[in-house]
Formats: structure tokens, C-alpha cells, sequence
């Protein structure tokens, strides 16, 4: 089970907070759903995944993040997963997906969320606090 707790889980990067936030509810929705519905809701999530990866490497490079290479790497890595299990639920393994879902993935996101996310999250906050450079002194 993952449920979004801002005390926990904020990072307090707006769009960072609503994706995870997002993410959160449809490993729920999965991990609850009934078997019918699983491979639905997988599919949801899959696509959410996408979209909040290709984001997240978006501010990585807009923002010259040291650390882009190994993150996103690691985010291939978690899609690759994720589109292991939608093939195991077409071959009928459903037990195999739904441990993934509901065990395996809340265990990464919650240690993702603490490590590459927070060290975006802070470089992000870094940026938009640094003063911007004065270019309006006069020339002496
Ligand atoms: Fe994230
Ligand atoms: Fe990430």
C-alpha cells in the first residue's frame, strides 16, 4: 500500500508534490482494484510513470543537474520493470504483477522519493532562491 502523506512525502516542489501525489494514488487504485481490473489500472499507472519520469528529467536538464545521467538511468530502470509486469499480465501472471505493484514498487518509490527526487527537489529550491546576478550597477 502507498498512501501520499505531504508530511512524509513533500518535497516542496509544486509539480514534484502533485506527480508523486498522483503516483501514490494510482499504486493504490492498482493495489486495491479487483484482478479484472488490475491490468487497467496498470496501464493508468504505466502511462502516469511516463509523463512524471519525462518531467522530472526535463527540470534535471533545464536546471544542469549533476546527477542527471545516474537518475534517469534509474528511472529506465523502474519503467522497464513496470513494462516486464503488464507483460506478465498478459502471459496470465497476475500474482507476480500484483506483489510488484503493491509490495515491490512502494518500496522503491519511498526510497527514490528520499534520495534522486530529494537531491533534485533541493537543487531546484537552490536555484529559485539564488539572487538574481545585478547587472544594474552602474559602470564606474
Ligand atoms: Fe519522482
Ligand atoms: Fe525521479
Amino acid at each position: 500500500m502507498l498512501t501520499w502523506q505531504s508530511d512524509l512525502y513533500a518535497l516542496g516542489v509544486a509539480a514534484m508534490d502533485a506527480a508523486h501525489a498522483e503516483f501514490c494514488r494510482l499504486v493504490d487504485a492498482a493495489s486495491r482494484a479487483s484482478d479484472e481490473d488490475f491490468p487497467y489500472l496498470l496501464h493508468a499507472l504505466i502511462e502516469h510513470t511516463r509523463g512524471h519520469f519525462d518531467h522530472e528529467e526535463r527540470l534535471m536538464r533545464e536546471c544542469g543537474f549533476p546527477a542527471l545521467a545516474e537518475h534517469a538511468s534509474e528511472h529506465r530502470r523502474v519503467l522497464g520493470e513496470l513494462l516486464h509486469m503488464a507483460n506478465a499480465v498478459e502471459e496470465g501472471r497476475l500474482r507476480f504483477a500484483r506483489l510488484y505493484v503493491s509490495q515491490g514498487l512502494p518500496a522503491w518509490f519511498r526510497n527514490h522519493l528520499a534520495t534522486m527526487d530529494a537531491a533534485l527537489a533541493a537543487s531546484l529550491k537552490r536555484e529559485a532562491t539564488r539572487a538574481p546576478a545585478d547587472d544594474t550597477l552602474p559602470v564606474s
